[in-house]
């Protein structure tokens, strides 16, 4: 049985991969959340799934126990659980910022992995970047880390890279779906009807992804590849430039990453 401890968002978008593209059971899942709007959607996106009183309730009945809350509201959960585990449960914390170091004081428990998922694990293709606590087994890691690839993708790295990478992968949907949303207004402002506009766009990223992807050329000689001399792409170009795009961009992973980490310090563990 895998229980969370929160069932917003995250846990949704985890716990829905898990039985549609990992073969996990509703029945399989459960958890519990103080408000009844998010638990109807998280029961309604995995079907089956038990929905317990409380955190305590979660920790007597799942072998693997998931932390999903807001680094805000975890000081309030921790108290609940602390020292409450079994000795071969292992703990998956999926709460942003927060250090494996505090999660090891804050539940008294040996078996922590500390994971910063993304959204886009509802339709298979997450990114997971995770470290563990020295006493989780390999095969626990690789346990959870065969879970999370079920949704996408999973790195191990040292904790240290969690924070920085999070502010690309985790953040990183929210900045891709500003760019998606903004692109469709261009085409739209350009005079292309709308339906049509959100459609291209899709396709535009996926094409050029996969481009990036398979070609052994940096993004900037592809750039290139588009971009003639006085042409209508130049154009465009210079006006991305005028209007500070790159910067913008890395910016805002700088600041994400830099957010996670305040975030993780502004949680006590009592
Ligand atoms: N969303 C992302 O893309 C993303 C990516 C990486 C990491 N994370 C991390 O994942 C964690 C959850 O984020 P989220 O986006 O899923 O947030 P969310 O949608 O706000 O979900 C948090 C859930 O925790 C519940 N909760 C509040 N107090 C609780 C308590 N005492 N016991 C149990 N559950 C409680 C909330 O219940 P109510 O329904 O009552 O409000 C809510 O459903 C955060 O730490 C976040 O940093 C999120």
């Amino acid at each position: 049985m895998i229980g969370f401890i929160g069932s917003g968002q995250m846990a949704r978008a985890l716990a829905a991969g898990f039985i549609h593209q990992g073969g996990l059971l509703g029945e399989e899942i459960c958890f519990t959340n103080p408000g009844d709007e998010n638990a109807a959607t998280f029961s309604a996106a995995v079907p089956g799934a038990k929905r317990l009183p409380d955190a305590a309730a979660v920790v007597q009945q799942a072998a693997h126990v998931w932390l999903a809350v807001k680094p805000q509201i975890l000081p309030r959960v921790l108290p609940i659980v602390r020292g409450s585990f079994r000795q071969e449960q292992v703990v998956v914390s999926v709460v942003a910022g927060v250090t494996l170091a505090a999660l090891l004081e804050g539940t008294q428990h040996a078996k922590i992995i500390r994971v910063s998922p993304s959204t886009p694990s509802l339709v298979g293709q997450g990114i997971s970047i995770l470290a563990a606590a020295p006493d989780v087994q390999a095969a626990e890691r690789a346990h959870v880390v065969s879970l999370l690839k079920t949704v996408g993708s999973a790195w191990e790295v040292e904790e240290r890279l969690i924070d920085p990478a999070s502010g690309l992968t985790s953040c990183g949907p929210a900045f891709v779906m500003t760019i998606i949303e903004a692109l469709a207004d261009g085409a739209v402002r350009a005079g292309v009807p709308r339906a049509m506009a959100n459609a291209l766009v899709l396709e535009l990223l996926t094409g050029s992804t996969e481009l990036a992807r398979q070609s052994p050329l940096h993004p900037a000689q592809l750039r290139e590849q588009v971009a003639s001399p006085a042409g209508s792409t130049m154009a465009g170009l210079a006006a991305l430039e005028q209007g500070g795009l790159r910067a913008a961009l890395s910016n805002a992973v700088v600041a994400s990453a830099h957010r996670a980490a305040e975030l993780g310090r502004l949680s006590p563990q009592t």
